[in-house]
């Protein structure tokens, strides 16, 4: 089937100039958002059609909106950058698009033409170009995502869903400024188990992740640690960033890809850059225990999580339970940090990019 054309709505009333850059001065993540908005329609019968690039604004939703009773729902997250030439860019979009058809199908979703995905992140940006927040870490996170919206309330696999791109101006996404965060471990709650949708990007998998993340936050943390759910031992991820560790001998090692994990684009990029570096990385079950050992031992010298949102994040104190331990010397590490500076060199034009992930708009 033809992807469909775009049509292009424009905001009637955009937002004044001086509103706009007071918004993105210093924007919290998440909470600022542009004037437009992706749109395309999905049903068995029709396949996909409707899509609009139109003004940002609420969504009318029937009570019975089969979404709001049982959570077909996915989403993605990616970012476009400001380059220095003027020019914009994304990164690994084609990536999210693989990623989100994955996550549709293990949710018995529609999956969209990986073609549409890009055009349609592409078209989100275009419409919003004015909106890059001029700030250290500035960039436009565009959150592409898909709900059942089938009027319906027998469980089955809905046979409409409303695919959207909203776009939100961002700068850092921890706000305390501290050089590293603080984990708690969740040593209760985990958040996937095996043949579970812990790999799928869909919004119950945050929404079982909250209680943890609220008792990290209450216990004066930034982010939940958690473990596998069969003997609450192996280190899975966090709330929304994977986990990566970093020893002596110049070794890594990162949690593998076994189902209950996100497949992050950024922890696929780091690996790459890691060995490019001639690191040796290894995929391999890491335990809360060992790990534990190898800090307080010094075996073990850095700690990072890295995403799409929270880029690369240094470890500077993990506390599980009553006991803490300290990663190295409690801020970012030079391995951390060289590798941080390799991906922001790619994602923001400055560093040649030998693998292809930008592509220039
Ligand atoms: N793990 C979880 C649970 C996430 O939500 C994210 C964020 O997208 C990641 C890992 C990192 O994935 P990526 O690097 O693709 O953003
Ligand atoms: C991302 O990094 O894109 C995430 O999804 C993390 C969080 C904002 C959910």
């Amino acid at each position: 089937m033809l992807a469909p054309a775009f049509a292009r709505l424009p905001h009637p009333n955009p937002t004044a100039d001086e509103v706009r850059a007071a918004a993105i001065a210093d924007p919290v993540f998440g909470r600022v958002f542009t004037d437009h908005m992706v749109s395309i329609r999905y049903s068995d019968a029709k396949g996909w059609h409707d899509a609009q690039v139109m003004p940002r604004g609420p969504l009318l939703l029937d009570p019975a909106t089969a979404v709001l009773h049982y959570a077909q729902e996915i989403f993605e997250g990616l970012k476009a950058y400001r380059l220095d030439d003027g020019s914009m860019a994304l990164f690994r979009v084609e990536a999210n698009a693989a990623r989100f058809n994955a996550s549709a199908r293990r949710m018995a979703m529609a999956e969209i033409p990986e073609e549409l995905f890009i055009g349609a992140v592409k078209a989100a940006v275009e419409a919003d170009a004015d909106w890059f927040p001029p700030v250290a870490g500035g960039a436009l996170y565009l959150r592409p995502f898909m709900y059942a919206s089938e009027v319906f309330l027998g469980v089955k696999p809905a046979s409409e869903y409303h695919f959207l791109v909203i776009v939100s101006p961002v700068g850092n996404y921890f706000k305390s400024g501290a050089p590293a965060v603080s984990l708690w471990v969740s040593e209760h709650y985990t958040r996937a188990a095996p043949g579970g949708t812990g790999a799928a990007k869909c919004g119950g998998n945050y929404a079982a992740s909250l209680i943890a993340q609220q008792e990290a936050i209450a216990k004066g943390h930034d982010q939940v640690v958690f473990l596998d759910a069969a003997e609450h031992r192996w280190i899975e991820e966090l709330g929304g960033m994977n986990m990566f560790f970093v020893f002596d001998d110049g070794s890594i090692v990162t949690p593998p890809l076994t189902g209950t994990i996100l497949p992050g684009i950024t922890r696929d990029a780091i690996i790459t850059l890691a060995r490019d570096a001639g690191l040796t990385v290894r995929e391999e079950p890491y335990s809360i225990d060992q790990w534990q050992a190898d800090a307080e031992s010094g075996r073990l010298t850095e700690s990072f999580a890295c995403g799409t949102a929270a880029v690369v994040t240094p470890v500077g104190k993990v506390t599980r339970g009553q006991t803490s331990f300290t990663i190295g010397a409690g801020g970012p590490g030079q391995v951390t940090t060289t590798l941080k500076d390799k991906l922001v060199g790619i994602q923001r034009g400055l560093a040649p990019d030998p693998h292809g992930w930008v592509t220039r708009l």
